[in-house]
């Protein structure tokens, strides 16, 4: 009974389909009836969940059908559960679709929130009326001098059933002698119409009344049919009949033609004089009432005006018949039929609709192509002004031109079917670069100026961890001072990641591997949060002059975290923080008195200068120099030793008395370094009274005279004992040849005193 004739798909989108569903259902069912199954007949699986994750919404998991668009509402509706396509009230086809041959209702169901179902439901008539005449008798006054073939349109029957149960003819019956014929017109629309034909001339005199019977007749089966009875009344007259110039017009107008334009002004001539020759105009008594609330009419002048809306949407071709009598007794009418063809004005701007928008919002990992929305957007305007043009607005976010060029949105529309389109993604999508959209769609019709309308949406994109943490270098530098504090802080590494929250959110550790034999978690530790790096022991210098190991940065992304290494170098740095001090000679004030006797001689050591210095390594390597008071050359310094001597033999001729700035310095970083004063003079043999002896020179002296003296004093004796040795030697060398001279040499040593 109820038919699904056709279930044809369409793929247009990974995710969402297109069905085409046609039923139809005959009028006059009771409410509750069912046309059909949604679900079923477009072979849907209601069982499964939909594929789209999107909104995760409470929508019922057994399958949801939503109407987007119901163009009867109350007539038909959808069970949202079960998708059963259902009746809600008895469907009159006549009172839905008055004359129209056709009478379809059209529904749009979003099914499962992955199919478009767009379903049209034809009401099938059923020949339930009967044709029907306004009244049951119709009065004609038909004058006897009216000449063979002049038409008397007569009075339509009005049948409100459609196609086949319409109107189909009509039959005269009780033709009188032949004197009458019927001929059945269509009107532009297809209606019908009977007109009354004169075959011969009447005789008043001979029959001056003729009874007719007009029968309609539907198509139905079997046919319906009503009849009227025609009273024509021959009458007796001399009058001329008004004529129209032309038995119909065509007139254009364009729609929305403001009221009291003028459609045409008829001009219908009679010759007669007087009342006689003065000319009605009305409309004629089957005039639909329509066309009666859209024009007027003046008795007077024939002029036809506007007096409704005129749309051109609700019907573009209009019938005016009209009829012309003189006021004369027993008229003639003349007929003059006025089609007034619309024009098609751009009244009505596209609209916009969103079938279905991606709730919540789309991954950066969509690939491009996935269908973020299904727009609808409909003109009602035919022709130019109802082809539309639709696009993705650029750049409408308020960035404005960030990505450079006009079509910074990620977003193209497709057309799908017929004014169905997808907005779809047409890049890779990067969250970080941009987190929202704004989406706007322009819809601009063809006419002259066009129409357009926007409609916009926001589209959140949402994070994937698709970003490692970087390192802000590859190579880190740290330094330390040597003899550090276990626990230093030794600096900071850090690796950034634009994603959101966990999968933005980085920790730090250090990768295993070792320094020597030893684990590098023995040297330094990482904060796994902030990536602080801190040594875990004290270093030296003259042991690691600098070591190297990894970081490593782990997003905590879920399933998968990203992560990236980084090379840290740490380097030890030698501390120079003590300073020499001078401790030979002994200083006052910085400044030493040495003095020198007289002829000392060249390479004469005038003194020793030392100094302590608490640092190790080259930081405690001391190195010595004359600054200042040696520009004659008179002195030179040991650079390492310290010992100043003489380099000139007469040097006290030269200056008597010569200021030294004596410095020292270590090879520390940065160098550090002690000035000492050396104020030297010569002196004659021995030391003068008063002078404080504070040099080192007196002590040389002083010490050196008892060791000339024990010296040579040894080498005498040595001298000696040597001769003794080697005469002792020749004498026993005969009588023993082993004999060896140093033991008796040994012998000879532990004996002396
Ligand atoms: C279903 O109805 C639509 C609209 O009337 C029509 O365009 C389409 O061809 C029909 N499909 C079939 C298979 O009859
Ligand atoms: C009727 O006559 C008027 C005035 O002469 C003229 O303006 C008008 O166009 C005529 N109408 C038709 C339909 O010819
Ligand atoms: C989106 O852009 C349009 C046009 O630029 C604007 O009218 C609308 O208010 C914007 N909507 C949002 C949510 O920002
Ligand atoms: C829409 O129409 C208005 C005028 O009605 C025009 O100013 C505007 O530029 C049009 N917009 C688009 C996107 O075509
Ligand atoms: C992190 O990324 C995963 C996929 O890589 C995604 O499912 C998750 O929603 C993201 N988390 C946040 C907070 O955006
Ligand atoms: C460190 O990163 C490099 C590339 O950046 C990679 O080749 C290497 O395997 C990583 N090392 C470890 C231990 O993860
Ligand atoms: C130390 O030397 C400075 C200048 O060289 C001098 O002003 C000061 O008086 C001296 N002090 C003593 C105790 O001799």
């Amino acid at each position: 009974m109820y038919l699904s004739i056709c279930c044809c798909f369409l793929l247009w989108a990974p995710a969402l389909t297109l069905k085409n569903l046609n039923y139809s259902v005959p009028e006059e069912q009771g409410a509750g009836t069912v046309i059909g199954n949604i679900g079923k007949d477009a072979r849907l699986q209601p069982g499964i969940p939909p594929a789209e994750r999107g909104g995760g919404g409470g929508r019922s998991k057994s399958g949801s059908y939503r109407v987007l668009e119901n163009s009867a509402p109350h007539l038909l509706d959808v069970d949202a559960d079960s998708g059963l396509l259902y009746t809600k009230q008895r469907i009159d086809r006549e009172s839905l679709c008055r004359h129209n041959a056709k009478c379809q209702l059209s529904l749009e169901v979003f099914a499962n929130d992955k199919e478009i179902c767009m379903i049209k439901v034809e009401i099938q008539d059923i020949n339930d009326n009967a044709p029907s005449f306004p009244s049951d008798q119709i009065e004609m006054d038909i004058s006897e001098n009216a000449a063979p073939g002049t038409r008397f349109p007569l009075t339509s029957a009005h049948d409100p059933d459609a196609g086949e149960n319409g109107l189909r003819t009509y039959l005269l019956t009780r033709d009188d002698h032949g004197l009458f014929a019927l001929d059945v017109k269509s009107r532009g629309d297809g209606t019908k119409f009977p007109e009354l034909v004169i075959q011969k001339a009447l005789d008043r005199e001979q029959q001056n009344h003729h009874t007719l019977v007009l029968t309609a007749l539907d198509g139905g089966e079997p046919p319906r049919s009503a009849t009227v009875q025609i009273n024509v009344k021959v009458i007796d007259s001399n009058d001329n009949s008004p004529v129209f110039e032309a038995p119909s017009y065509l007139v254009e107008l364009p729609e929305n033609s403001p009221m009291g334009t003028v459609v045409i002004d008829l001009n219908a001539t009679d010759a007669d004089e007087g009342p006689n020759g003065e000319v009605l105009y009305s409309f004629s008594s089957y005039v639909p009432d329509r066309v009666r609330e859209l024009f007027s009419i003046d008795p007077k002048t024939g002029l036809i005006r506007v007096k409704g809306n005129l749309d051109y949407e609700e019907n573009g071709m209009l019938e005016i018949d009209v009829q012309a009598r003189d006021l004369g007794p027993n008229p003639i009418p003349a007929h003059c039929k006025v089609t007034v063809k619309l024009i098609d004005r751009n009244d009505n701007a596209p609209s916009i609709g969103f079938v279905s928008v991606r709730q919540g919002a789309l991954s950066e990992a969509a690939p491009p192509g996935t269908v973020i929305a299904l727009v609808r957007v409909t003109d009602r305007d035919s022709g130019k002004n109802g082809q539309l043009q639709c696009r993705v607005l650029g750049g409408g976010g308020a960035a404005g031109g960030l990505g450079g060029s006009g079509g910074s949105v990620p977003f193209k529309l497709e057309e799908n079917y017929d004014n169905f389109y997808t907005v779809v993604t047409d890049r890779p999508l990067d969250r970080e670069t941009q987190d929202e959209y704004n989406v706007t769609i322009v819809a601009r019709d063809g006419g002259s100026p066009p129409l357009n309308s926007t409609k916009s949406f926001a589209v959140k994109i949402l994070d994937e961890n698709d970003n490692p943490p970087r390192f802000t270098k590859g190579l880190y530098v740290l330094q330390v001072h040597e003899n550090n504090i276990p626990g230093e802080y030794l600096g900071s590494v850090l690796a950034q990641d634009p994603d959101l929250g966990q999968n933005g959110t980085v920790s730090y550790s250090i990768l295993p591997s070792h320094i020597g034999d030893v684990s590098i978690y023995t040297y330094v530790s990482v904060n796994p949060t902030n990536g602080a790096i801190y040594a875990l022991r004290s270093f030296n210098y003259e042991q690691t002059k600098a070591f190297e190991f990894k970081v490593l940065a782990k997003d905590s992304g879920a399933p998968a975290h990203l992560e990236s290494n980084a090379t840290v170098r740490v380097t030890v740095l030698d501390v120079n923080d003590n300073a020499p001090v001078i401790v030979l000679p002994t200083l006052q004030n910085d400044t030493a008195e040495l003095q020198v006797p007289r002829n000392a001689g060249l390479g004469y050591l005038v003194s020793t200068v030392r100094a302590l210095d608490s640092d190790f390594g080259e930081s405690g390597r001391l190195t010595y120099e004359i600054v200042d008071g040696n520009d004659d050359h008179l002195f030179e310094i040991d650079p390492s030793s310290g010992e100043i001597r003489t380099l000139h033999p007469f040097w006290e001729d030269v200056t008597p008395v010569v200021e030294l700035v004596v410095k020292v310095t270590d090879h520390g970083k940065p160098t550090l370094s002690a000035v000492a004063k050396l104020i030297i003079r010569s002196v004659s043999g021995s030391l003068p009274e008063g002078v404080p002896r504070v040099n080192g020179e007196q002590h040389h002296w002083d010490m050196s005279l008892p060791l000339i003296v024990t010296l040579s004093t040894i080498s005498i004796i040595l001298l000696a004992a040597m001769i003794t040795i080697a005469v002792k030697c020749k004498r026993e060398n005969k009588e023993i040849r082993t004999y060896n001279c140093r033991i008796a040499e040994a012998k000879w040593r532990r004996g002396t005193p």
